[in-house]
């Protein structure tokens, strides 16, 4: 075991993006972080340049070596303080189906395998904070967004659920909901996204959302929040009929993963 009396942390999905910029926060304010990914050599990298970061290369899709992967760092650091979800599925061209079978696996079922033994410890402990990275795109069903939106939603469900349950082990989750930013996952998009943010900006939102513990939804920026809240609050048929405006636009462009 590493001599952990610091605050210890496990960012999965930490080798690009959003993963990769918390990670380096979280390790620059003090933590203990352990960072997974497929990708060992980028970790390996991240490792090489700050020692409080410890590498445990996963692909969250095996459910086994990830429920494995979480014990041994419960093992290496005796404890985990936090836990953020980051991992999304890149989105290689697959049909409907195999996608979905994917994302889930990455995104949902990938959490669910980290979580068991985590949660454990957490419950054992009375002490432990959550962070989901969700996406406002889970708020209600959007045109285009294809099985990426249905198990982002799926995830914003899991987050409240644990958020009421866990409450009585003093375990904390908040939900982030950025808007879009500037990653591997966004560079490939082809349509105009409203309000792009550096994954600079956004991980400052998200450090000081974390560091507010009764905020349950972490949602920026709010100029792109408030119409999508707004939207979601229209009665069905309502909603259903602006949504289908915006169908024509989005069918040329391919669907999320
Ligand atoms: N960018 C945005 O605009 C935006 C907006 C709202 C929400 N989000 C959410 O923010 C989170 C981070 O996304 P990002 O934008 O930072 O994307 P990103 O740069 O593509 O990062 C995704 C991370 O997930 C990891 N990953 C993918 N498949 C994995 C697997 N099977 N096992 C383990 N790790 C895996 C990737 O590493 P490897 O490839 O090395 O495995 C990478 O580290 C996602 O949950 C995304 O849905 C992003």
């Amino acid at each position: 075991m590493i001599d952990a009396p610091e605050k210890t942390a496990w960012v999965i999905g930490a080798s690009s993006g959003l993963g990769a910029a918390l990670a380096t926060r979280l390790a620059n304010e003090g933590y203990q972080v352990a960072i997974s990914a497929r990708r060992a050599e980028r970790l390996q990298e991240m490792v090489s340049h700050q020692p409080k970061m410890h590498a445990f290369a996963l692909d969250v899709a095996d459910h086994d070596a990830t429920t494995a992967c979480a014990n041994e760092i419960l093992d290496r650091f005796g404890h985990l303080d936090l836990i953020v979800f980051c991992a999304v599925h890149g989105g290689e061209t697959l049909g409907f189906h195999d996608r979905a079978t994917k994302g889930m696996a990455i995104g949902l079922l990938g959490v669910t395998a980290a979580l068991e033994p985590i949660l454990s410890s957490m419950k054992e402990r009375k002490s432990g904070h959550i962070a989901f990275i969700g996406s406002p795109v889970g708020f209600r069903a959007l045109p285009g967004t294809g099985s990426y939106g249905v198990i982002k939603s799926a995830l914003h469900y899991l987050a409240e659920q644990l958020k009421i349950e866990l409450s009585i082990y003093s375990i904390n989750v908040q939900l982030i909901l950025p808007g879009f930013v500037d990653t591997e996952l966004t560079q490939k998009n082809e349509f105009p996204m409203p309000f792009l943010m550096s994954v600079d900006e956004a991980t400052d939102r998200i450090m000081r959302g974390m560091r507010k513990p009764s905020r349950f939804r972490v949602a920026f920026p709010r100029r792109l929040m408030w119409p999508m809240r707004l939207l979601g609050m229209l009665p069905d048929h309502l909603y259903h009929w602006v949504m289908s405006k915006l169908v024509k636009s989005v069918d040329k462009h391919q669907p999320r993963n």
